[in-house]
């Protein structure tokens, strides 16, 4: 699409994330931090995606719940919501509409190349629905339905944002021009945090690995307790290499995360991995403390009425655009 700019001004970033699972500092220092940073010069949408989360089965009522805490822990890490739209995408129906539409501008081999889709099928001993394989068409028409100019998530994101870009210049070369390609930014900062029992595993919500995840809501003792035994290894040297040392280099990275310092330049200041696992906790603990106390703050009420307003918002972008796309296409009006 020939024009990107937006009201405001500013480039408009989408994003998402799954009201799945509880929050741990990989989802934090990886993407929220992030997100809350972006806000400064960007007209943000952030987007809590509860039709994906049902790819794989649910309970009645657990993406309620999920949808609440990650809303809330959405504020507590300093979303605001006045500066930028934080809504649920079910609220939202275009995301259900213009997802068929994408699908009908996806290919079943460009979905069957979809490598997460490969993983958690065979990683689920459960039903493996049709939506997750197509999931990338509906995370396409998340991203379109805002004239979205940049999506900013992981590497692991890369074939699903290559995904998106191909279903918008498909359908506007098939239907002329309705939707803005959006670019793909890895956020340099975005540290990958890795599971502090097993640093060659990303710290995940999905793998049970209680001890090896630090998550948002566990007890400053807690916290304290698994970086103490946190899994280093034998050489008894503080170095920064991945490579050598996967489980110092995390500590590093968590350490450099909190306190936007060099991983690299950090590990100069130790020679023994007790002074490191003791500065990375506290610097975590100053992090996530102030997160904690903020989220005691908020109710379950006051994140619905925010998600309500925000889902108000959204569709000021999203219904124009979805109108737009069936007038290409030419359905009756
Ligand atoms: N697929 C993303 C994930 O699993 C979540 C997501 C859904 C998303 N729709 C999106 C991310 C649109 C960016 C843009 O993390």
């Amino acid at each position: 699409m020939s024009s990107t700019a937006q009201p405001s001004g500013r480039p408009r970033i989408f994003s998402g994330i799954q009201p799945t699972g509880s929050t741990h500092l990989g989802n934090y220092l990886g993407a929220l931090k992030n997100w809350e940073a972006l806000q400064d010069d960007h007209d943000a949408v952030y987007c809590i995606v509860d039709l994906h989360a049902l790819t794989l089965p649910k309970e009645p009522g657990e993406v309620t719940r999920g949808t609440l805490d990650i809303a809330k822990m959405l504020l507590a890490v300093g979303i605001d919501p006045e500066r930028s739209t934080l809504f649920v995408q079910s609220h939202v129906r275009e995301h259900a509409e213009l997802g068929w539409l994408m699908q009908t501008v996806t290919s079943f081999g460009e979905l069957s190349r979809m490598t997460q889709f490969k993983d958690k099928s065979e990683r689920s001993s459960k039903f493996v629905s049709s939506a997750l394989f197509s999931y990338p068409a509906l995370q396409a028409a998340d991203i379109l339905l805002y004239d979205t100019n940049v999506v900013p998530v992981g590497d692991d994101q890369r074939q699903h944002l290559e995904l998106s870009r191909d279903a918008a210049i498909r359908f506007n070369s098939r239907y002329g021009d309705t939707f803005v390609v959006p670019e793909h930014r890895i956020p340099a900062a975005g540290a990958r945090v890795m599971d502090l029992q097993h640093p060659e595993n990303k710290m995940s919500k999905s793998i049970d690995s209680p001890q090896g995840t630090i998550g948002m809501l566990d007890e400053p003792k807690a916290i304290e307790k698994k970086f103490k035994r946190a899994v280093t290894d034998n050489d008894g040297e503080v170095r920064y290499d991945r490579e050598a040392k996967p489980g110092v280099s995390n500590l590093l990275d968590i350490l450099a995360g909190c306190t936007g310092e060099e991983p690299a330049e950090l590990a100069k200041n130790y020679s023994q991995y007790g002074p490191l696992k003791a500065d990375t906790a506290a610097a975590v603990l100053s992090v996530i403390e102030p997160i904690q106390q903020r989220l005691a703050e908020i109710d379950d009420a006051d994140a619905a009425e925010i998600l309500h307003r925000g889902a108000d918002k959204a569709r000021e972008v999203a219904v124009p655009v979805m109108e737009r796309a069936r007038n290409a296409i030419g359905l009756l009006p």
